[in-house]
């Protein structure tokens, strides 16, 4: 069945705890899934809750594997605005994951960084697929690293990052000169494999790329707006993302409905 979901919450407290939810009820449907994982300040709030609710024996990283979206090219793995150092410090170290299957799409020493993505596409086959994909959105639509303009049908590849993406984190960098202007990215099209498809926003600078990706036309000038294509996406977002929407009243009613049919669907007798 497919579906376009639209979830409207009051904060960013809430968007984490149904995405930990989403992940949960994936976890516990297939144990080894293969996950999607974003960075960025959007999921440091599903993170910690997950961490959280792995402490408590409510769910467990033990036979999943995951595929980050994207990795600066030009830092090592250890260096501190790596996103792979941001994956070990934000979740990786906290949960009961095997290191060994956690994967970002870095560019080793020595190694041409047009080969990373083909072998990063490989893996991703070789394990599968990625069942549950998880995206932030950037303030210009971008989905990992894939910029306004991306082709739709792109692969992980090497992209140059916006002068505005560049200064949207400028703020993790303690020396300007040590940020890149490149990064490996998935594709569009590898994105849209992915089985299930949730994607974070919060805050009102995410207002208009919301708008734009839920409610335009599918355009390569808002990446996220592909996702209007995939068969299983969820928008999930907090009242500041959702604030330019159209339809904003029409998605709390179809909640309410939906909220409606699965207590009929509970209720005994
Ligand atoms: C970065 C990442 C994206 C992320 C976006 C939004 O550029 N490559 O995967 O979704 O920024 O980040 P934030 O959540 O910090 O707004």
């Amino acid at each position: 069945m497919s579906s376009v979901d639209v979830i409207i919450l009051k904060d960013i407290e809430d968007v984490a705890m149904q995405g930990a939810r989403m992940l949960r009820h994936q976890l516990r449907k297939k144990s080894d899934s293969v996950l999607g994982l974003a960075t960025g300040s959007t999921p440091l709030a599903l993170y910690e809750q997950l961490i959280q609710e792995c402490a408590n024996g409510r769910l467990s990283f033990r036979c999943a594997s995951t595929f980050n979206l994207d990795e600066y090219l030009g830092l090592q793995p250890g260096d501190a605005q790596s996103y792979r150092s941001y994956m070990q410090r934000y979740l990786f170290d906290k949960v009961d994951i095997d290191i060994a299957n956690t994967y970002l799409p870095g560019c080793g020493d020595g190694e041409d960084p047009k080969d990373v993505g083909p072998r990063y596409e490989a893996l991703i086959r070789s394990k599968g697929g990625i069942d549950f994909q998880i995206l932030g959105i950037g303030q210009n639509g971008h989905i990992g690293f894939n910029e306004p303009t991306s082709s739709l049908s792109s692969r992980t590849r090497i992209k140059t990052l916006t002068r505005e993406t560049v200064a949207a984190n400028r703020r993790f960098f303690t020396d300007a000169t040590s940020q890149p202007q490149l990064a490996i990215t998935m594709g569009i099209a590898t994105i849209l494999e992915a089985a299930r498809v949730v994607l974070l926003a919060t805050g009102e600078e995410k207002a208009e790329a919301i708008r734009a990706s839920v409610e335009g036309p599918v355009s390569a000038m808002w990446p996220a707006s592909v996702l209007q294509l995939h068969p299983q996406v969820t928008f999930l977002m907090d009242e500041a993302a959702a604030s330019s929407l159209t339809l904003r009243d029409y998605y709390h009613w179809v909640a309410e409905q939906n909220r409606r049919l699965a207590d009929v669907r509970t209720a005994p007798g």
